[in-house]
């Protein structure tokens, strides 16, 4: 009789790229033969895959392998792994101080995760696997996986960071910057698509500087990505507003699938702060960028991240960023709280401001943001919007998508017919997290709607 296969369950915190990393391990392990499992219990192989951006980030993950400890209690066949930032960053010491684990891996560590599982199960050891690639060249080749087909795709394009600001671990955690080659991901472009995916935002923790050390660039590949007939959208995240050079900036008024949308973290808006956070510009400088997005694509959609409480942020370095915030108008803010990560240079900084001035720093910057998302989407009423329909939204059991700008819409009328396509929405609701309609015309390809009417609709 033969044997039925083994079955993974992969669960995911974190970032996109940990998503995409997800699905990549997921697509490994389908092509060697196991079997994608919905149910923790039932699987034979648990991978937890994890983020450490912040301590909150990481205690999740640790309150995690309580319950995972019973799982395996209960069950001492299953296989157990740590995967992704924290498996990195905690290596060996994880795997000691939880007997109950199989596997600890790096995010490094995704193509051979075959392996690991297999040498667990075959041979009944223990793994762990946190080796950086130490191919030195600024090239790498990820094996493509099976592609779901979805009209919306994220995928990543380069690894690493080069920057080390002060307070983040990636760059311990994923290493330096390698791209993949355009020809590559192009490849991997052309499958999405022929699958009927619609947009394609490329990622990389530090995306404007893709191609470095070799003689291709970000540019290149969005004008490469641009000719690929089938695909409307594309996005790239995430930027530095120091690597975001013109020939980039520029781009946003000449190609036309480049969306009206960028995400461009300023993390705080007081030199001083920018400085000991080694950000490598000044606010002047990064509000100077943003004149020339907007003058090249006027009513681009920025979005941007923000630490609050950084080691020495005083009140009047934080009245610096509520300034930035209201000046820019963003139409999307992820707030943080300052999170000290061990092993960061920050770390070592000492000034630690008060949890409760962190606290309330946050809830003050939230407020603001909000208020301004409010108003920002509340003069969308009445107004026509085009929406790449992505899925069921099964808590408001309605459809949803994103706009040309990336703002989330629900539509009340639209049905399962309108899923992978472009339609027009009259927006007749808004609140500071999303835009509500209807959709008025029969549904086109963005293609068709520009025929129509260039302009008449944002
Ligand atoms: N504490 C708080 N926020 C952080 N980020 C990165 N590291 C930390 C940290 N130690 C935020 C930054 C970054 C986003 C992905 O997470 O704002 O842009
Ligand atoms: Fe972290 Fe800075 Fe690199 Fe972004 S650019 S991943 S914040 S080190």
């Amino acid at each position: 009789m033969q044997e039925s296969p083994k079955s993974i369950y992969i669960k995911t915190f974190g970032c996109q790229m940990n998503v995409y990393d997800s699905d990549r391990m997921s697509g490994l392990l389908a092509h060697q033969g196991y079997a994608l499992e919905k149910d923790i219990r039932k699987a034979d192989v648990v991978l937890i895959n994890t983020c450490s951006i912040r301590d909150k980030s990481e205690h999740k993950v640790l309150s995690l392998l309580g319950e995972l400890k019973a799982l395996k209690k209960t069950n001492p066949g299953k296989v157990l792994g740590i995967t992704g930032c924290v498996g990195q960053r905690m290596g060996r010491t994880l795997l000691q101080k939880a007997p109950h684990l199989d596997i600890v891996m790096g995010p490094d560590a995704i193509d051979r995760v075959g392996n690991l599982v297999g040498t667990v199960l075959k041979k009944g050891e223990r793994v762990l696997d946190v080796q950086f690639d130490a191919d030195r060249k600024r090239t790498y080749s990820q094996p493509s996986i099976v592609y779901r087909a979805k009209p919306v795709e994220f995928l990543t394009i380069m690894k690493g960071c080069d920057h080390f600001c002060t307070y983040c671990i990636v760059p311990f955690t994923r290493g330096r910057e390698k791209s993949r080659p355009i020809a590559e991901v192009i490849h991997d472009v052309k499958k999405f698509v022929a699958q009927g995916t619609k947009e394609i935002t490329f990622l990389g923790q530090n995306i404007n500087t893709y191609g470095k050390g070799t003689p291709e660039n970000l540019s290149q590949l969005v004008e490469e990505a641009d000719r690929v007939e089938g695909l409307e959208r594309i996005r790239y995240i995430t930027s530095h507003p120091r690597d975001l050079g013109e020939d980039l900036i520029a781009q946003f008024g000449s190609i036309s699938k480049l969306c009206p949308s960028l995400h461009l973290p300023f993390q705080a808006g007081s030199d001083s702060v920018l400085k000991a956070m080694s950000r490598l510009y000044t606010r002047d400088e990064y509000l100077y960028k943003i004149e020339r997005l907007r003058h090249y694509c006027p009513d681009i959609s920025l979005s941007t991240d923000v630490i609050v409480g950084f080691p020495g942020e005083t009140d009047k370095d934080f009245e610096e960023t509520l300034k930035v915030l209201s000046q820019v108008e963003f139409g999307g803010a992820y707030l943080f709280k300052y999170s000290p990560r061990p092993g960061t240079r920050a770390f070592a900084y000492g000034e630690e401001v008060p949890e409760p001035v962190k606290e309330q720093r946050l809830l003050q910057a939230q407020r603001l943001v909000h208020e301004i998302l409010d108003r920002q989407n509340k003069q969308m009423i009445g107004k026509t919007t085009q929406v790449l329909v992505e899925a069921l939204d099964k808590k408001a059991k309605n459809y949803t998508g994103r706009n040309p700008h990336g703002k989330l819409v629900h539509v009340f009328n639209a049905g399962e017919a309108c899923v992978g396509k472009t339609i027009v929405v009259e927006i007749t609701e808004a609140t500071g997290s999303n835009l509500r309609g209807y959709y008025v015309d029969a549904p086109r390809t963005q293609r068709q709607i520009q025929a129509l009417s260039p302009s008449s609709f944002l």
